[in-house]
């Protein structure tokens, strides 16, 4: 492996690609779709042709898998995953809640991670082995272990139409269980608040890798327990879903899972390697 990325060149772009989002906020858009619901602005793509061009320039033989312009390079085992504005439909309603997410992996596993919010100027980062900050300072989750306690996140896939399991039914469960279930809209952001201790728990289906694998490497390095929804390792093998929770949380909400899914369901969750989204599998850990 060539040198690793420094975190700090890393922030400074994700810093330059969250100011140029912000030059955008509140104007209208250029809205296409991406298949039937999955939409894009013209921001998304200029965010993402900065951050292309930055790690270009200073690693140009690395793969950029990038959640617009596909996969960039060779795709071997070191590779960048980008998601230039992560809460698209946040953005194009002028609903300060997105970020942008940059991750590097190497053999499926996140080394370094940014993901910045430019409405709040909170930038989260974390390098494998070196614990995970926000604006400089360390943070680390909850210690909510009772469920009606904590506060709770999770998301949805633009296209809900036929899909099994459905996270409604996880959704009404645990609103029913917890003080609450919020829908931010990041998945990178959410992930990040488990990190930060803002919120307790968090699940997701049907997510990409470029949504979650920066702020993985930030939340592992908190102390966020990371699996798969079933338990298993590695979220970032397809199809990408997640359950991360401080660590005397997460039990309690794996057993949920695992009630509300079932034995059945939980092999549609299990990892592939192909969800049909053109987005490339990690390389399993475990
Ligand atoms: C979406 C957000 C959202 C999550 C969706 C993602 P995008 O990413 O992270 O919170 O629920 O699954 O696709 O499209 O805004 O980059
Ligand atoms: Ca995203
Ligand atoms: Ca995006």
């Amino acid at each position: 492996m060539s040198r690793l990325p420094n975190v700090e060149e890393v922030i400074a772009w994700a810093r330059e690609a969250g100011h140029l989002l912000m030059q955008g906020l509140g104007r209208a858009h250029d809205i296409r779709y991406k298949g039937l619901t999955d939409p894009v602005t013209e921001m998304d793509r200029a965010s993402e042709a900065l951050l292309i061009q930055r790690i270009r320039a200073a690693f140009p033989e690395h793969t950029i898998i990038t959640e617009e312009s596909g996969t960039l390079g060779k795709g071997d085992d070191t590779c960048w995953y980008i998601d230039p504005l992560d809460g698209t439909v946040n953005y194009a309603h002028g609903l300060p809640i997105f970020a942008v997410s940059v991750a590097f992996v190497h053999e499926g596993v996140p080394q370094v991670g940014v993901v910045y919010d430019p409405s709040r100027d909170e930038c989260f980062y974390a390098m494998r082995g070196a614990g995970a900050f926000l604006n400089g300072r360390p943070i680390h989750p909850s210690e909510t272990t009772e469920l009606i306690r904590s506060l709770l996140v999770t998301g949805f896939p633009y296209d809900m139409s036929g899909r099994e399991p459905d996270n409604l039914d996880l959704y009404a469960h645990f609103a029913r269980r917890s003080q609450g279930v919020r829908r931010l809209g990041s998945a990178a952001l959410d992930l990040c608040y488990v990190a930060a201790g803002r919120l307790d728990g968090y699940w997701e289906m049907g997510v990409a890798p470029w949504d979650i694998a920066a702020a993985m490497v930030i939340a592992e390095e908190a102390g966020v327990v990371v699996t798969r929804l079933t338990g298993e390792p590695n979220p970032l093998i397809l199809p990408c879903n997640l359950l991360a929770a401080n660590p005397g949380l997460y039990p309690h909400l794996l057993a949920e899972v695992r009630t509300v899914l079932g034995k059945d369901t939980t092999s549609a969750i299990s990892a592939s390697g192909d969800d049909g989204r053109g987005a490339r599998a990690a390389k399993p850990t475990a």
